[in-house]
């Protein structure tokens, strides 16, 4: 009304001739600036801080929303990388409690403390099934249901002849590394294979909470559920993946880009080796995936019932142990976020990535720089610093096993900054280790850091003593 009146006022500035023709031409304009202000912005924030999500607050009724809601964690994998066999979720990482018995804590808290029933399900590979199964009976009188599926077993393929390298349909003896599972982006058709989807749909759920099994942080949040189960049926945002501020360390994670219109990962198998360099840039692509998403289940049935799910093929070349070239075929779960509808990317704290890769990792997330509360871990309030120390044990501490055994207990990493360790070194008790440490053993020697000692900016090496 305003614009309309302030035009109004201008035609009377002219005469009547030009006033005429200039009010169709005003006529036009009108349509036009209504058109502007109808128009909200640009469509979407593609990545929204945390904060954001966070401000919304939470509603009193937010158990309706976790009972929507199901945590789904990718179990396919082997604990190889740290020297252990079977599954990975396995290992043991903090106060006898092992990946899946924190992740089993984490669900049971939440069901309890909300009245909730947010089932656990597990996608178990041909590698972990078995013993996954055989374990599953130990949660059978806690508060959560645990559902498994299985995904996919693929046949592993000569480089040169592109054929299977498998003699028959086994996996022992002489076709033991004849399959493999074909990466986590395998979990929407399995899981719909499997008749899990149209379960849990059935059972009125409508997103999953997927992660890693690895990543501790990786718990349920209930700002992020709070955010998908209030936007308008029409704007119903279908995937949320979980990324983070990257540093120097984590150049090798998939960053989200936006190409025509829609959000999608970029993983560094993707980029041509000459823009390596700039893809590992932390200027240039500020953030990367965490693998932590939240995905609509009747959004997967509808992509998987129109065939439309589209991941970019990820080929991973392989030698087998005799020497033998293959490749494996993957995807990557979060490479379908361009398929779905209203995807965004959530900036979250660095705290919900908290993946155990290493014997490094698993100290850091022994130590007493974390507290242990129904399952979750969270940084201690007694460490002064918000960042976690930067940690390098040397290969002599790979393995888990080995790992234990160079420590009487974990020291005391409460004012650790850097804390490298190379050769054959072992820890007493109640050794305290601050500021930057660094402890070389050289080849044939040992070193046992004493029961009790205090390390402070300090290099031990060779042979010499504290
Ligand atoms: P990885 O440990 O192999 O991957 O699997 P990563 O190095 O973190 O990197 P991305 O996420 O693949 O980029 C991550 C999780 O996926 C599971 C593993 O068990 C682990 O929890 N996984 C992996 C499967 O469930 N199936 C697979 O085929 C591969």
């Amino acid at each position: 009304d305003s614009m309309h009146r302030e035009l109004e006022a201008l035609l009377t500035t002219t005469n009547k001739a030009e006033a005429e023709i200039s009010r169709k031409d005003f006529d036009g304009f009108k349509k036009l600036f209504h058109r502007f202000l109808q128009v909200k912005g640009p469509s979407v924030d593609w990545i929204q801080p945390y904060d954001r999500i966070k401000a919304r607050g939470l509603p009193d009724n937010i158990a309706v929303s976790l009972n929507k809601l199901a945590v789904v964690k990718l179990n396919g994998g082997l604990g190889t990388s740290m020297g252990c066999k079977g599954p990975k979720s396995l290992i043991s990482v903090r106060n006898e409690n092992t990946f899946l018995d924190l992740t089993v804590k984490q669900i049971e808290h939440l069901n309890k403390t909300f009245n909730a029933d947010v089932p656990l399900v597990l996608m178990n590979s041909f590698n972990t099934d078995e013993d996954t199964k055989k374990i599953l009976q130990k949660y059978k009188h806690h508060q959560v249901k645990i559902h498994t599926f299985n995904q996919s077993r693929y046949p592993r393929i000569n480089k040169e002849s592109l054929l299977p390298i498998a003699k028959s349909m086994g996996t022992s003896g002489e076709n033991a590394e004849a399959w493999y599972p074909p990466g986590h982006g395998d979990i929407y058709a399995s899981f719909q294979n499997s008749g899990l989807l149209d379960k849990l749909i059935a059972e009125g759920k409508e997103y999953i909470f997927v992660s890693n099994i690895d990543n501790l942080g990786a718990t349920v949040d209930l700002f992020i559920l709070n955010h998908l189960m209030s936007q308008p049926a029409d704007k119903r945002c279908e995937f949320i993946m979980e990324v983070t501020d990257k540093t120097r360390a984590d150049v090798k994670g998939g960053t989200l880009i936006q190409y025509e219109d829609r959000l999608r990962l970029l993983e560094i198998a993707q980029v041509p080796k000459a823009h390596v360099d700039e893809f590992k840039s932390v200027t240039k692509f500020k953030i990367f995936n965490t693998n932590n998403l939240w995905i609509s289940l009747p959004a997967i049935k509808r992509l998987q019932e129109k065939n439309s799910m589209d991941l970019e093929i990820i080929v991973n070349p392989k030698t087998l142990d005799g020497g033998l070239n293959v490749i494996q075929l993957e995807t990557a779960v979060g490479a379908a976020i361009k398929s779905f509808n209203n995807a965004m990317g959530v900036n979250v704290p660095r705290s919900r990535f908290l993946p155990v890769k290493t014997s490094s990792d698993l100290l850091l997330v022994m130590s007493n720089l974390y507290t242990l509360d129904a399952g979750s871990l969270t940084m201690s309030k007694k460490r002064e610093f918000p960042t976690t120390p930067h940690v390098k044990l040397g290969s002599s501490f790979t393995k888990v096993q080995e790992f234990l055994a160079r420590f009487e207990n974990i020291p005391d990493m409460l004012e650790l900054d850097h804390l490298t360790v190379s050769g054959d070194v072992t820890f007493g008790k109640n050794v305290s280790l601050k500021g930057t440490v660094i402890i070389i053993a050289n080849h044939g020697d040992r070193i046992d850091i004493p029961a009790g000692a205090m390390l402070e900016n300090k290099i031990v090496s060779g042979n010499l003593r504290i």
